[in-house]
């Protein structure tokens, strides 16, 4: 299965949700997942139904309503757990259980106690067991990045046989380097028997601050499905941000990677989850926060005024932002005070930005930002002085 299609795997309202102090209701759930529909992601991860009944009202109440993504539950590989994540998405379009189990020497040894071979016959039993209500069952080997990929292999190998649809190979700590990574999905690729009916899965944490990057290299590999969170928010650092994997796809036509993502309603979603979780974000994130496409250097604010694709390499249109900001400091130089002065209705000469200039650094100088009214202001005083504007 390698065609050129990415698939994206939205766990906003399950991973996502992990964060401590960001729960959400089901009211606020179903929006969060009906702007997912509309944005076009291919999955969405509604919760993990047998955590809690509140959880499990909200995947059925996500399940009747999406209409054309997968609705996705999450189950450890427990019986009860398959059973009651079945019973959650019965109303479900498109239903696929989540199941799987650990896979590196530190999961099995402390977490279950078991033995390879033991793992291998849980993993088994629960992809055959979650066969029995859907057709469409992933399987995670949790603790991927840091499993040996032999073993892992052999994992991948059984649970394919038992019907597994999807493989995700999770780094659920944020371990692997992108190398390290990529090499892990290619190990897969070419070792295991039957891969070609099954789609490999990237859910990078970060830990790191490699989650993005790990993603990109696990589709450059053969993976062709990302899982990952509006704003990046998850577990710990959070998870792989979509906003970061679908535009770099988009960016880079040479990659011949495309999503179905929607592109323009990355900064409206982004808020919502934001206001909604009650989780800023940061103003330096990519893509969608304050600062993406603000200037306030004179170099690169000179630039920009120039042509717009001097500093930026997307055009903010294309993730629903607002137009590029000249931000005015005291780094801006000359072009950028003409420019905004201009914006609000001053077209300065070059003697009369030349005066304006001194005192919009002092002011500067002494305030962290100069506004719309500070730029009337400073003029205006100058004029009184000068007899401009008069
Ligand atoms: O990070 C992880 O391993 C997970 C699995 C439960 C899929 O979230
Ligand atoms: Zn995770």
């Amino acid at each position: 299965m390698s065609s050129n299609r990415v698939h994206i795997f939205d766990t906003t309202l399950r991973d996502g949700e992990q964060v401590p102090g960001c729960k959400l209701n089901t009211d606020e759930k179903l929006m969060i997942a009906s702007q997912l529909d509309n944005l076009g992601v291919d999955v969405i991860e509604a919760g993990f139904p047998v955590s809690s009944p509140g959880d499990f009202q909200s995947v059925q109440a996500i399940g009747k309503l999406i209409k054309n993504a997968t609705v996705c539950g999450l189950t450890r590989a427990v019986k009860n757990d398959i059973k009651v994540a079945s019973e959650a998405l019965v109303y479900a379009k498109r239903p696929r259980i989540h199941t799987g189990i650990g896979t590196s020497e530190s999961h099995m040894k402390y977490k279950f106690n078991a033995t390879p071979e033991q793992i291998i016959e849980r993993a088994v039993a629960a992809v055959a067991y979650a066969k029995t209500f859907v057709e469409d069952v992933e399987f995670y080997a949790e603790d991927a990045g840091r499993s040996d990929n032999e073993f892992l292999a052999r994992v991948c190998e059984a649970v394919i046989k038992a019907g597994a649809t999807v493989l995700n190979i999770p780094d659920t700590t944020g371990y692997c380097l992108p190398d390290e990574y990529g090499a892990k999905i290619k190990y897969l690729k070419e070792n295991v028997t039957g891969i070609h009916n099954a789609i490999l899965s990237c859910h990078c944490h970060n830990d790191l601050g490699l989650a993005t990057a790990n993603s990109i290299a696990g589709v450059l590999n053969g993976a062709r499905q990302i899982e990952c969170t509006i704003n990046g928010i998850g577990e710990r650092a959070g998870n792989t941000s979509l906003e970061e994997v679908t535009m770099i796809l988009k960016q880079h036509p040479d990659l011949e990677l495309n999503t179905n993502i929607n592109s323009r309603m990355l900064t409206s979603i982004s808020q919502l989850v934001s206001d909604t979780m009650g989780m800023p974000v940061q103003p330096n994130k990519a893509i969608v926060g304050a600062n993406a496409f603000s200037h306030s250097s004179g170099i690169h604010q000179d630039g920009v005024i120039k042509n717009r694709e001097t500093y930026e390499i997307m055009d903010p249109k294309d993730v629903g932002a607002a137009d590029s900001a000249i931000v005015l400091t005291a780094r801006s130089g000359r072009a950028a005070l003409a420019y905004r002065a201009k914006n609000v209705g001053y077209d300065l000469t070059k003697r009369e930005l030349d005066t304006i200039y001194v005192d919009f650094l002092n002011f500067a100088d002494k305030n962290k930002e100069v506004t719309d009214t500070d730029i009337h202001q400073i003029i205006k005083m100058n004029a009184v002085s000068k007899r401009m504007y008069a």
